[in-house]
């Protein structure tokens, strides 16, 4: 079992063995019994920055998904090596978008002549392929912590944005932080001709947001919203901005996960939260604030399954297996691919 104190005391040894060689970043929606053993937690954002601070570190363990770790990957020195524990710990939202979907989205852009206007702006969750789209056509990525900085420093090189993949993260920030309205927003298809869009669609359009979402943040609803505020009298809800439009415009706060977990410990004791966001991070919180009322926004949400995947048996395996010399499960970005990515990153790295 994943409990299993064998496992604890385990993966215990094998990091006093490594020593300074590992260096261990965990998301804040990995499991109790994964996040014990991280050296440094965080969002996205702080993750990506965080990867790259300890350049004596030969292995980086990535407790995360497969996108963050290739963005460790890119930020870190090309002798340090990225290990993720289970190589199937994906993100469905970065799977709805493939490099070819890109392309062709480009092709439809120029097609109706504004790809020279269009400025490409990548959610982190996306794969190194279409963040170096996004490099070698003058974008830059963002996070949930920095959406609204990237869309100001795109608006300033061009009249359009092209967001990818989440449309809601596009959404959200576009109307609640840039003061668009939602007829300013198409949304494009990669599963239609021309993206589903008429050429005067695309033409009057500020922003143009992939159809991609998060299969988690994407079942929370204006119900759970209405239900919960009805239960709770005087709940703040508070919501990541994955979730749908209305779910953001019904909320109180919306934030990054780092955010969600700063408001709370700013929070008066005895006030009351609803939180919508992956169920690790919500239990995290709720048993961090005992003197706060924390509630899940949804039931019927849980767990991000591939986040998940990364539990304490993968961890010991891989601790154990560098800690015995075997690089294993190591993710490398090819080098073409890594120097366009690397731009592009190191623009929202540097955002005001
Ligand atoms: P943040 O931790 O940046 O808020 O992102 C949430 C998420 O869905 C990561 O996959
Ligand atoms: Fe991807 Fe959603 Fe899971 Fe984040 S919570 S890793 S966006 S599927």
């Amino acid at each position: 079992s994943p409990s299993d104190p064998d496992l604890v005391e385990r993966a215990r040894a094998a990091k006093e063995k490594l020593g300074d060689k590992v260096f261990v970043l965990g998301h804040h929606y990995q499991r109790d019994e994964v996040i014990q053993f991280a050296d440094v937690t965080g969002d996205s954002f702080k993750l990506a920055k965080d990867a790259a601070a300890k350049p004596e570190a030969e292995y980086i363990v990535f407790c995360g998904v497969h996108f963050m770790a290739e963005s460790a990957d890119i930020l870190t020195s090309d002798d340090q090596k990225v290990v993720l524990p289970d190589l199937a710990a994906g993100c469905s939202m970065a799977d709805m978008a493939t490099a070819e979907q890109v392309a062709e989205c480009w092709d439809v852009l120029t097609e109706a002549g504004i790809a020279e206007q269009v400025v490409p702006v990548s959610y982190m969750n996306s794969s190194a392929d279409i963040k170096a789209f996004t490099g070698k056509h003058g974008g830059t990525i963002c996070t949930s912590s920095n959406a609204k900085r990237a869309l100001d420093w795109a608006f300033e090189q061009g009249e359009k944005v092209l967001f990818l993949p989440d449309q809601h993260l596009g959404r959200n920030t576009a109307v609640r932080d840039m003061g668009l309205s939602l007829d300013d927003c198409v949304l494009y298809n990669p599963h239609k001709p021309n993206g589903g869009l008429t050429v005067e669609e695309l033409r009057n359009a500020k922003m143009i947001l992939w159809r991609g979402h998060c299969s988690v943040h994407g079942r929370f609803s204006l119900d759970s919203v209405n239900d919960v505020r009805e239960r709770i009298p005087g709940v703040n809800v508070l919501v990541h901005p994955e979730c749908k439009h209305e779910v953001v415009a019904a909320a109180d706060h919306v934030g990054s996960t780092e955010y969600i977990i700063k408001t709370l410990e700013a929070a008066p004791a005895g006030s009351k939260w609803a939180i919508g966001t992956e169920l690790n991070l919500v239990r995290r919180v709720a048993n961090a604030h005992p003197d706060k009322e924390v509630v899940f926004l949804d039931k019927t949400v849980c767990f991000c399954s591939t986040m998940n995947r990364i539990d304490l048996p993968h961890l010991v395996w891989a601790l154990e297996s560098l800690a015995e010399g075997n690089l294993v499960n190591r993710i490398e970005v090819d080098k073409e691919t890594e120097s366009f990515a690397k731009l592009a990153l190191e623009r929202m790295l540097a955002l005001p």
